[in-house]
C-alpha cells in the first residue's frame, strides 16, 4: 500500500465513530500521525485504541465544538505541541434527530446551536490552527452533505452554509498555500445513520441513487485521503459529491 501520509500529522474531529473513525483508520494505514477529537469520550478512546493497535502514534482529546473556549484551548495545546499540521478534517457534526427533521418551529437558540457546531466550528478551529496548518501548506476538509442541495431541514441549511463557508475559507486561506475543500456524502452506512434513520427512509434514499451500490464510511474516507494528498495539489474551493449519483434524482422523478 502507498504511504501518502508518512511523517504527516492529521487532526480529525468527530472521531468517536462512523466517518471519523473510518478516516482515522485509513490515515493510520497510510502512516500518518493522528490527533483525534470528539465530545463523546468512550467512542473516541475506542478509535484511539484501534489506531494504536496498528502501531500509529495518536493522541485523543475531548472537545465540545459548541463551546468557543473549548476550541481555542484545544487549538492552543495543538499549536504548543506541534510546529506543523498537515491535514484538518472537520468531520464532526450534528446530523441526526431533530435537526434532520425540523425546519419550521425551531427556536433561535436551537438554530444557533446547530450553526455553531455544523458551520461555524470548522472555521473557528481552522482559524485557531492556521499558523501550524500554514507551516505545512496543509489541507482542510469540511464534511458537508447532499442534504445541502435541497435544504428542507435545519441540517441541510447548516450544511449549505458550510459549503459557502468552504468557499470563503478557500479564498482567505489560499494566501498561506492552504487548500480547503468539502465533501458531500450521499447516504453512507455508519452506526449513527443506521440507528437514526428508519429502514424505509434508508432504502428510499438509497433507491434514488443512479448506481445501485451500498455507500460506506470508507468510500468517503477514500475520497478524503485523495483530496488531502499531494495528488490533489491543484484542487481547492471544491465541493466534491460522493453519492452514487443521488443528486440526479430530480431528473428521474
Ligand atoms: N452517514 C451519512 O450518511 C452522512 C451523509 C452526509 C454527511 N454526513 C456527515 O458526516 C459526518 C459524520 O457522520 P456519521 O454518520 O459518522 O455520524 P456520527 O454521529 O457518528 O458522527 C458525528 C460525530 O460528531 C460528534 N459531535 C457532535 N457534536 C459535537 C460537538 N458539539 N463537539 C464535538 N463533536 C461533536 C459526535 O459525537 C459524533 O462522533 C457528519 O458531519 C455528518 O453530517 C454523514
Amino acid at each position: 500500500m502507498t504511504k501518502r501520509f508518512a511523517d504527516r500529522l492529521v487532526l480529525i474531529t468527530g472521531a468517536a465513530g462512523g466517518m471519523g473513525r473510518a478516516f482515522a483508520l485509513r490515515f493510520a494505514d497510510e502512516a500518518a500521525r493522528l490527533i483525534l477529537t470528539d465530545v463523546e469520550p468512550q467512542g473516541l478512546e475506542e478509535t484511539a485504541s484501534l489506531v494504536r493497535a496498528k502501531g500509529t502514534e495518536c493522541s485523543a482529546h475531548r472537545v465540545n465544538l459548541a463551546v468557543e473556549s473549548d476550541i481555542s484551548q484545544f487549538a492552543g495545546q495543538v499549536r504548543s505541541a506541534h510546529a506543523r499540521l498537515d491535514v484538518l478534517v472537520n468531520n464532526a457534526g450534528i446530523a441526526y434527530g431533530e435537526i434532520a427533521r425540523a425546519f419550521e418551529g425551531l427556536s433561535q437558540e436551537k438554530w444557533l446551536h446547530y450553526f455553531n457546531v455544523n458551520t461555524v466550528a470548522p472555521l473557528l478551529l481552522a482559524q485557531a490552527l492556521r499558523p501550524v496548518i500554514a507551516s505545512a501548506r496543509g489541507v482542510i476538509l469540511n464534511m458537508s452533505s447532499m442534504a445541502s442541495n435541497v435544504p428542507a431541514t435545519a441540517y441541510g441549511v447548516t450544511k449549505a452554509a458550510l459549503n459557502a463557508m468552504t468557499y470563503g475559507m478557500a479564498q482567505v486561506f489560499a494566501v498561506d498555500g492552504i487548500r480547503v475543500n468539502a465533501i458531500e456524502p450521499g447516504i453512507m452506512e455508519t452506526p449513527a445513520s443506521r440507528a437514526h434513520l428508519s429502514s424505509e427512509t434508508y432504502d428510499r434514499v438509497q433507491g434514488q441513487q443512479a448506481l445501485k451500490l451500498h455507500g460506506t464510511a470508507d468510500d468517503i474516507a477514500a475520497l478524503g485521503l485523495f483530496l488531502a494528498s499531494d495528488d490533489a495539489r491543484f484542487i481547492t474551493c471544491e465541493i466534491v459529491h460522493c453519492d452514487a449519483g443521488n443528486r440526479l434524482r430530480g431528473w428521474r422523478g
